[in-house]
Formats: C-alpha cells, sequence, structure tokens
C-alpha cells in the first residue's frame, strides 16, 4: 500500500523520522542521561564480542557498503578500533591476511545478497580450527532477520525498518547508520575513548535527529521536485563530500544513477583535481555536501573550483549558511549539527533529488530497469 505516496521510495524516504526513532529506541535506554554511569547503548551481544577486540572489518554491498564506511568512520573516529570496508565480492576471493580479535559485520538489508553471504560464509570457514584468537566473531547487520544471513550468524543487530519495496534503498540505509551510531558508541563507551560530555552530546544529538529529519523533508519536497526540472535533459552528475560524508556523496550518486539513469559520480571533494575535474563544464551540475565541521573550508574551496569550470553548483548546506549562499547557485538546507551525526540528515536531500529527477523523467522509480531488490547471484 502506497498510502497517498506516488512510489514506495516517497512513502519510504518518509518513513525515515520514524524509523530512525524507533532505532534509537531500541538500542539507547531512554532513561540515560549524561549523569548515568551505565552505558547508554543496549545491542544484547555477548561478552566474547568486546574481549580483546582488536580489529573490524565490515563486508557489503551497495548502499549497505555505503553504510559500513559511515560505520568506519564512526568505529575509528570514536571507538578507536582500526576498521576497514570490504566491497564482498572483493573481499571473498583476495581477503585480508587474517587479523587475531577481529570482528566481521555482514551489513545486509535483505540478508540475501549472495556476495555478502559467500564472503562471510569464507571467512567463517578459514577461521574453524584456528587458535581461539583467530576464531570468527560474525555480526550481521540486517533488516530480515528471518533470512539466509540471519540462520547463518548467530549475532544480529536488526533494523528494524519495516519491509522496504522501492528497489532503491532507502530508509533502510538510515537504519543501518543508526545501527552504527550505537555500535560505535558501544565499543566507545566501553574503550572510554569518550569524554563524558562528548558522549552526551552524542547521545544527546541523536535523539533530536528524528525531528530534524522531519524538518527536512516539509521544508524541501517542494523546492526539489521545481529544481528537479533542470536536470530533464542531463546527462551526468557529480556528488562531492569529505570526511564522513564521503559515502553520503556515493551513495547520492548510487540513487541518482540506479533510478534515473543518469550517469553520476560521487569523488571525495579533494580527489577532484586529481582528475575529474576534467569533465566539468556548464552541462555537469555538482552536488556538494559542505556543512560545518571539520573539512568544510575544505569542501567550499573543492566546490569553487567546480564553479571556475561553469558548473552548475548546488550545495547540501546548513540553514542560514550565507557563507556559503555565496558560493553555491542552490541550498538545500538542513539543520546545523555536529558534523559527525550529519550524514542521517544530508543523505535526505540526495535521496529526495534522485527521487524527483527520476519521477520527473516518468521512469519507473521502484522497479529500475536490470535491477532486482536482492541480488542472489555472486
Ligand atoms: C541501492 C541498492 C543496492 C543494494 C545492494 C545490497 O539502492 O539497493 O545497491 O544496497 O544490492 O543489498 P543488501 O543490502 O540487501 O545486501
Amino acid at each position: 500500500e502506497k498510502q497517498g505516496f506516488k512510489h514506495f521510495m516517497l512513502k519510504e524516504i518518509y518513513e525515515q523520522p520514524g524509523v530512525v526513532r524507533a532505532s534509537l529506541e531500541a538500542y539507547l535506554d531512554s532513561e540515560w542521561t549524561p549523569d548515568s554511569p551505565s552505558n547508554p547503548v543496549r545491542l544484547g551481544l555477548p561478552d566474547r564480542f568486546y574481549e580483546e577486540l582488536e580489529h573490524i572489518q565490515i563486508v557489503a554491498c551497495g548502499t549497505s557498503w555505503h553504510a559500513g564506511l559511515v560505520g568506519c568512520y564512526l568505529l575509528e573516529q570514536l571507538a578507536e578500533i582500526p576498521t576497514q570496508v570490504h566491497y564482498a565480492s572483493e573481499f571473498r576471493y583476495a581477503p585480508t591476511p587474517l587479523m587475531p580479535n577481529t570482528l566481521t559485520i555482514g551489513v545486509t538489508q535483505s540478508g540475501e545478497t549472495a556476495d555478502t553471504l559467500s564472503a562471510l560464509e569464507m571467512e567463517k570457514r578459514r577461521r574453524l580450527d584456528r587458535e581461539p584468537k583467530f576464531a570468527a566473531r560474525m555480526l550481521g547487520i540486517t533488516n530480515r532477520t528471518d533470512s539466509t544471513l540471519g540462520h547463518m550468524v548467530s549475532d544480529l543487530i536488526d533494523t528494524r525498518a519495516g519491509i522496504e519495496i522501492g528497489v532503491a534503498a532507502t530508509k533502510t540505509f538510515s537504519a543501518q547508520l543508526v545501527a552504527f551510531y550505537c555500535l560505535a558508541l558501544d565499543l566507545a563507551v566501553r574503550r572510554r575513548t569518550l569524554t563524558p560530555e562528548r558522549l552526551g552530546a552524542i547521545v544527546e544529538g541523536l535523539r533530536q535527529l528524528p525531528a530534524q529529519i522531519e524538518a527536512i523533508l516539509e521544508v524541501q519536497e517542494r523546492y526539489i521536485g521545481e529544481l528537479s526540472h533542470q536536470f530533464a535533459e542531463t546527462q551526468d552528475f557529480i556528488f562531492l563530500g569529505r570526511g564522513i560524508n564521503y559515502p553520503i556523496a556515493l551513495e547520492g550518486a548510487l540513487k541518482l544513477k540506479e533510478i534515473s539513469y543518469i550517469h553520476a559520480e560521487g569523488y571525495p571533494a579533494g580527489e577532484m583535481k586529481h582528475g575529474p575535474i576534467a569533465l566539468l563544464d556548464a552541462k555537469v551540475p555538482v552536488v556538494a555536501i559542505a556543512v560545518p565541521g571539520l573539512v568544510y573550508e575544505k569542501v567550499l574551496s573543492n566546490a569553487q573550483e567546480a564553479k571556475a569550470r561553469d558548473a552548475q553548483l548546488i550545495g547540501v548546506t546548513a540553514m542560514n549558511d550565507d557563507h556559503a549562499a555565496e558560493v553555491f547557485d542552490d541550498q538545500l538546507p538542513i539543520p546545523t549539527v555536529d558534523e559527525l551525526l550529519s550524514p542521517l540528515l544530508t543523505v535526505i536531500p540526495v535521496q529526495f533529488l534522485a527521487y524527483h529527477i527520476a519521477a520527473h523523467r516518468g521512469l519507473d522509480v521502484d522497479q529500475p530497469r536490470n535491477l532486482a531488490k536482492s541480488v542472489t547471484v555472486e
């Protein structure tokens, strides 16, 4: 049932505030305050997961791989655990040399992606009969606990997004991000890598996200709907981001290509000048994620380099950012938040943009050509 929405994808975009709220309620102790001595996170994972943990490796495909990249950033920056993210299809045939005390996380919303399942299977197999420090520790992050993945690994984080029907993943991505925020916080508390003030600020910031996503949905739908008319003939798009928003640039490009069939590339903004900038001219719009934080000035100057090549510049920026207003031709504003929490907000405008461009082109948004909801071949 589309409940009055034109497509399932649009409905699922609108479900995100509720999904994020429900996941936070499930994993965070609602009574917890910064004065509480306890851990605010409740993931219900066994103690052996945490013992002498030295490395994390994440395997996934597509949008779930992008969630893994955000997860990697959080696990390294908050919990200080060296983390690697692999495309499951690559890891399967060229795995990292066996590391001790390693947690392997498979991220798959469907729980049925063949590449991800076989990468996890291989990892499990090569750790059989080894010394205890090499024993497999496997965690699945999935939206379908009753899936092949669900039966394959004994420990899961259930992302609770509800069934997603649109082939392009939206709400399940947001739910995967919440799972990674909670896992990173859980580990940070156990490893004592955050000050109580920082921990309190992040938990408080997380609790505000659902209302902030609602605000973006309310303000931007019409604006992006109209903006998308400009791209009826556009053939290429570039998405730029840095730091924790680099994966969101990749996600914006993936969403756009899969449902609108427009060629799009996501790049870490600083890499533009090392080649891709040669692609730019007035016919190639550039979407840059430039929100306050560590890399803000850098992204703005990278965006300016694109502007000097006549590219139409669209910024996902903080509301009322006058400085950014001077740089960008169009702004897709989000509430000002800690940069670390921004991906759950910056992803909304890029999902909307992809949706509206595809819908405006009259395409079958929920069933794009050549794609299936779960890819069960390797
Ligand atoms: C993108 C998309 C795909 C999936 C990928 C992995 O919108 O839907 O890229 O993310 O096929 O799927 P799961 O998460 O089911 O393993």
